[in-house]
């Protein structure tokens, strides 16, 4: 009996030491079978980003692809501006096609804390890239988590932290529109949370995470500085040198990511098409 109708086509590659694998041999224009799903979601699991190579899908073809593994994310409805409101365009480009100057997402951050159910995983997929530069960084957060002291993880095993639209954006010195508040809510959710496939623990927070519930918010947010301050210590980051057709799909729950504006943004294109998978309120 043949071992291969079923079997995982792929091949794994670790992109670093810390985490990271690319992936190989797949074609994600066409659905997947189901024990290369498995395989794909475990090794995601294992390595908390999978850096897809060769890839060319279009916006119905991602979305598509994010759909075998749960339910779409919709996006701030002021990140939008494209026709599919389930991809979000990651762009510093103007509605003209030139290049503004921006970057976004530059602070380290986890997708959509500030949302119920987080996102799961995060699908970005490289459109036009710059010819040096716009790395998307990562940092570990299970790895941060665990090389704290014993003592400092059993203080912060019970706080919990308000995620906060708003305050992110004013900490940016950005006041959030009164549709952006009302679609985003603060939100609580513990500051260490569990995989639930491995039971190890990791720090949830990011720049959205705005301070200690229950504790001044001066005081919580100074935490939250000095906690990733330690977390995103070269120790516990990859950072992920884009390829033409690079798809990558990573961990929210136990990664923290930004991208690098180490380019000339005025000058260069940086593109990528975006779709978040919804996850579960983290416990
Ligand atoms: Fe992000």
């Amino acid at each position: 009996m043949s071992m291969t109708l079923d079997a995982p086509v792929f091949t794994l590659e670790p992109l670093s030491p810390v985490l990271g694998a690319a992936v190989s041999g797949l074609d994600l224009r066409r659905p997947l079978p189901e024990a290369t799903k498995r395989a794909v979601y475990d090794a995601f699991v294992r390595y908390h980003v999978l850096c897809f190579r060769d890839q060319h899908l279009d916006e119905d073809q991602q979305i598509a692809f994010t759909e075998q593994f749960g339910e779409l994310e919709r996006h701030m409805a002021s990140n939008t501006g494209t026709r599919n409101p389930l991809v979000h365009i990651v762009t510093n480009l103007d509605k003209d096609g030139n290049p503004t100057g921006k970057v976004a997402s530059t602070g380290w951050h986890s997708d959509k804390s500030f949302r119920p159910k987080p996102s799961l995983a995060t699908i970005l997929h490289a459109q036009v890239m710059p010819p040096e530069g716009g790395e998307t960084c990562f940092a570990d957060m299970i790895a941060a988590y665990e090389a704290l002291p014993t003592v400092e993880r059993a203080e912060l095993d019970g706080v919990k932290v308000v995620h906060s639209w708003k305050i992110s954006r004013a900490r940016m010195g950005i006041v959030a529109t009164p549709e952006e508040l009302a679609d985003a809510p603060p939100m609580v959710h513990p500051l260490v949370r569990a995989i639930p496939e491995t039971g190890r623990k990791a720090l949830f927070m990011g720049e959205h995470a705005a301070y200690f519930e229950g504790q001044p918010e001066d005081e919580g947010h100074q935490r939250l500085l000095a906690l990733t301050a330690h977390a995103v210590e070269e120790r516990f980051v990859y950072r992920h040198k884009w390829r033409q057709g690079d798809m990558l799909m990573w961990d929210n729950r136990c990664l923290l990511h930004r991208a690098n504006p180490n380019f000339d943004a005025r000058k260069y294109p940086r593109v990528l098409h975006r779709t978040c998978l919804r996850g579960h309120a983290p416990a």
